[in-house]
C-alpha cells in the first residue's frame, strides 16, 4: 500500500452538515472513509465507462417450465464462456429459479452479455452488477 497523504477540503457548511448525516446513515466511522469510499466508486466507473476489464455479476429470475428458457440461457452463456468465472443456480420455488452469474472481462461485452440474457423470453427480471478487479485502487 501507498503512503497515506493528508490534504484539505473547503465546503459549503450547509453540504458539510448533509455529507455528516449521510455518512451516519452509511454507518461510516469517520470522514476520511466515507470520502475515500466516493474517490473509489467514482475511480470504478470510469473503469466501466473506459470499457477496461472488470468483473460482475448477473442476476436472472425465471420460470424453469418456459419452453426452451434453460436451454436458450444455457447456450448463450456458451457462447460467452471465455468471460464466465462461475455460476449459481438456486431453485427459489416450484417454478422460479434464480441464476447468479459471475463474469469477468471488458465492461461493453459484460453489458452486452447481460442484455442478451434479460432479453431472453420467461426471464422475469435481470440485473448486472458492474465493479473492478481491484488492480487499480
Ligand atoms: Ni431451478
Amino acid at each position: 500500500m501507498s503512503e497515506l497523504v493528508r490534504f484539505g477540503i473547503s465546503l459549503d457548511e450547509n453540504l458539510l452538515k448533509d455529507f455528516d448525516a449521510l455518512i451516519t446513515d452509511k454507518q461510516y466511522s469517520n470522514r476520511s472513509e466515507a470520502i475515500r469510499d466516493l474517490i473509489r466508486n467514482s475511480l470504478v466507473e470510469d473503469e466501466w465507462k473506459k470499457g477496461k476489464e472488470v468483473a460482475g455479476a448477473i442476476s436472472l429470475v425465471y420460470d424453469h417450465h418456459k419452453r426452451e428458457l434453460m436451454d436458450l440461457i444455457v447456450a448463450i452463456q456458451h457462447e460467452y464462456q471465455d468471460m464466465i468465472v462461475a455460476s449459481q443456480h438456486a431453485h427459489l420455488d416450484h417454478h422460479n429459479c434464480l441464476e447468479v452469474i459471475i463474469v469477468k472481462g471488458r465492461s461493453e461485452k459484460i453489458k452486452r452479455l447481460s442484455d442478451k440474457l434479460r432479453a431472453v423470453k420467461g426471464v422475469k427480471h435481470g440485473s448486472l452488477t458492474l465493479t473492478t478487479l481491484g488492480k487499480e485502487l
